[in-house]
């Protein structure tokens, strides 16, 4: 899959889910109402769309949510796309996961041929934590934490920069992380969905950030990508990866390799515009997968240049309407 920009589409992120069991500040409203079932693609078509995409190319598949463990039986299809794994079709399986259930699943994800997850979290501090997440208890996550390590699965961890809350502990946060072997990537906050408060409030430019951390730590700049928004640098200290994301004052969708499922089977050719396909009624029409390859084909070619990101601060509106655990970040 190659789109009007000469972009090779080899990564796709699929939310498997949009309930999530917190309620972060940044990303939901307290009281959300969540799809019904019935909108909701089985595990078998969530299967068979997966598998559709990695016949067409793609090298790494990552689920995610909202919370990608809450759904039910769902390391029944990890399982079975583990299938690919074993092929060599697929390069990479991975999740992106609060870790509130990891202390349950690691072991069997590891098992199946994950190597890596990604853990959300933006704090060490249990009250602040419970703050920030609402609904959920850092010593869980610190319990899955240890069991991803038992397993032998590489954690990275992903930390939203929110100012006036964790803006003084990423220090805390780098030592942490090198000592415990964990990679750690620092996120902006992104306008998307309605959430309860004010986003401006929230957003901490991740430049100011990163020239606080020089005055402590050995910056390197590293050549090393995923292809996606986060630039990388070496910690000298501890030998760790540093990633930064930030969406709203880079641009990084030149070398933009992915594309975003969602759980009801839309897909978004990017994470900053509303413009999607709906492979849902095409999946359903046909036990072919012919007419599936053919939508898939003409929404890559539709893929925009760009994102255009922007908080709205005159009207407090997101720049995009849907939540982010609706595509998974
Ligand atoms: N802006 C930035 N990051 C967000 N996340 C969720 N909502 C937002 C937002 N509005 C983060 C989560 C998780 C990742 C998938 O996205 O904390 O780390
Ligand atoms: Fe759930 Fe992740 Fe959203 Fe927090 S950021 S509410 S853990 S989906």
């Amino acid at each position: 899959m190659i789109d009007p920009f000469g972009r090779t589409i080899s990564y796709l992120r699929v939310s498997v889910t949009d309930r999530c069991d917190f309620r972060c500040v940044y990303c939901m409203a307290e009281d959300m109402t969540f799809l019904p079932k019935a909108e909701i693609l089985s595990l078998e078509e969530l299967d068979r769309l997966c598998s559709t995409f990695v016949g067409l190319g793609v090298r790494k598949l990552r689920l995610t949510g909202g919370e990608p463990l809450v759904r039910k039986n769902i390391m029944s299809l990890i399982r079975s796309l583990g299938r690919h794994l074993d092929s060599g079709a697929l390069e990479e399986l991975t999740i992106t996961t609060n870790g509130s259930q990891l202390a349950k699943y690691a072991q069997e994800l590891a098992e199946i041929g994950v190597r890596r997850v990604n853990v959300s979290l933006d704090t060490l501090d249990p009250e602040k934590f419970a703050a920030i997440t609402r609904w959920g208890k850092l010593d869980k996550v610190m319990d899955g934490l240890a069991a991803a390590k038992d397993a032998g699965l590489d954690v990275k961890i992903n930390a939203v920069a929110l100012k006036g809350v964790n803006e003084d502990e990423f220090d805390d946060l780098i030592a942490w992380c090198g000592r415990d072997g964990y990679d750690l990537t620092l996120i902006e906050t992104m306008p998307m969905g309605d959430i309860t408060g004010d986003r401006t409030d929230q957003y901490l430019p991740l430049s100011m950030v990163r020239s606080r951390l020089k005055d402590r730590w050995t910056l390197t700049d590293i050549d090393y990508s995923t292809g996606g928004p986060a630039r990388y640098m070496r910690i000298e200290e501890t030998g760790r990866r540093l990633g930064f994301i930030t969406p709203l004052t880079h641009n990084f969708c030149e070398s933009c390799n992915r594309v975003r499922l969602t759980c009801t089977g839309t897909l978004y050719m990017c994470l900053g515009q509303e413009d999607a396909a709906d492979l849902r009624p095409v999946l359903r029409s046909s036990e072919s997968d012919e007419p599936l390859i053919a939508a898939i084909h003409e929404a890559i070619d539709r893929k925009p240049k760009g994102h255009d990101f922007v908080i709205d601060r005159r009207h407090n509106r997101p720049a995009v309407s849907r939540h982010m655990s609706v595509t998974g970040g």
